[in-house]
């Protein structure tokens, strides 16, 4: 918050920001608003040159001191139809309405700018005093159900809980879930929430139920602890080792290569997989993500690949079998398969034990 230099009565910081500062934690985005017209405060700020303005939203982008700083307007909130974006109304209101438009009384927190004082209209202070996640109304979840993914968000980096009347809501809310709503919003607090990589998010996600936000399909908690393996590979889509899991994710938006990842686990799990070769032939095309997801179907066989037979690596190259007076031709692949597959039984055969192989491969005395 030091960063932003500006002092005004009726501009505060909102949100994630004033929650994060109380909880001592780094906020990596700086929500302000203007309770009253954004673009025309802005127009008035010192040093400030305006970036680009959106209008129906009453929102400001600015640049001071070479920094980019956005600025929203007041607004207060209606869904018309439950489950998608709401429809913004009343751009310029009072603070309070816009802090009751909020999904959680620790995110409705605003401080003032100007004295550095908290506004505090729905018990915050007290919720992260108590490391409580609670909803400002019943109709919460209703109005937006991204509302469940992000309360589990929020449980499992600040090691809170939902309030217990939040959580009935919630059980309420999973029992008689409406499908229409957007799942591209869900998919990003999916994202943020399985990024945080933590076994007991899943484990929650699952036994809560939550996970029918997606599909009502049944789902058990696997027994395998993935997060080990996740933490040691870093790979770029922990959520969907996590989400991908699910009987049927096809409400979701995936991208082509989210797509290829659940299909080739899906695959996998379909598959054979009874010598070292066939592992090291299907394991080494895939993503690292499919690998590990079927780490829950197979834990051995897939740290077996990943710990030993995934560095297995030929040194005899089409060079030289070309040495051996073999002309290029498909043969090649087939004499490199026949000698990998001993290599995988036996890491230790240098370069000369495979050109021997090579030899016999190709009938050569
Ligand atoms: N908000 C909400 N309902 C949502 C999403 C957001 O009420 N479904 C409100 C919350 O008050 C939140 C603010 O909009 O604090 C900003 O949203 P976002 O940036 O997503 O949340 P942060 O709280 O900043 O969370 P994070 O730290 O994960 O960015």
């Amino acid at each position: 918050m030091d960063i932003i230099n500006i002092h005004d009565k009726n501009l505060f910081f909102i949100g994630g920001v004033v929650r994060d500062e109380l909880l001592g934690k780094e906020s990596f985005d700086i929500d302000l608003t203007y309770q009253g017209d954004a673009i025309e405060f802005a127009k008035t700020i010192d040093g400030a040159e305006i970036v680009q303005i959106n209008e129906p939203f009453g929102t400001v982008r600015i640049k001071l001191n070479n920094e980019e700083i956005d600025i929203a307007a007041t607004r207060s909130e209606s869904y018309p139809q439950k489950g998608h974006l709401p429809e913004v109304q009343n751009i310029g209101c009072l603070l309070k309405e816009d802090i009751l438009r909020r999904d959680f009384t620790i995110n409705a927190l605003a401080k003032s700018t100007l004295t550095g004082e908290i506004i505090d209209y729905t018990n915050g202070l007290e919720d992260i005093k108590n490391k409580t996640i609670r909803v400002l109304h019943d109709e919460s979840f209703i109005d937006d159900p991204t509302r469940i993914v992000r309360g589990l968000k929020f449980a499992i980096r600040f090691g809170f809980e939902l309030d217990e009347h939040t959580k009935k809501l919630q059980d309420e809310y999973l029992k008689n879930i409406n499908y229409d709503m957007s799942f591209k919003r869900l998919k990003k607090e999916l994202i943020e929430t399985f990024n945080l990589n933590s076994t007991e998010a899943f484990k929650r996600f699952v036994e809560q139920g939550i996970y029918k936000l997606i599909s009502p399909k049944e789902f058990e908690l696997p027994k395998t602890n993935l997060e080990n393996l996740i933490n040691k590979y870093n790979p770029e889509n922990i959520w969907l080792i996590y989400v991908g899991l699910l009987p049927d994710i096809s409400n979701l938006p995936l991208t082509k290569v989210e797509k290829t990842i659940v299909e080739n686990y899906k695959k996998i799990c379909n598959t054979n997989l009874t010598s070292n070769f066939d592992i090291y032939k299907t394991f080494n095309e895939l993503n690292i993500e499919s690998i590990l997801m079927y780490a829950t179907q197979n834990y051995g066989l897939v740290t077996h690949y990943l710990d030993n037979l995934q560095y297995v690596k030929l040194e005899i190259t089409g060079k030289d079998l070309h040495e051996l007076g073999m002309n290029p031709s498909p043969k090649y692949q087939e004499c490199f398969d026949y000698i990998l597959a001993q290599k995988l039984e036996n890491p230790e055969l240098n370069k000369a034990q495979e050109i021997q192989l090579a030899k016999t491969f190709f009938n050569i005395i």
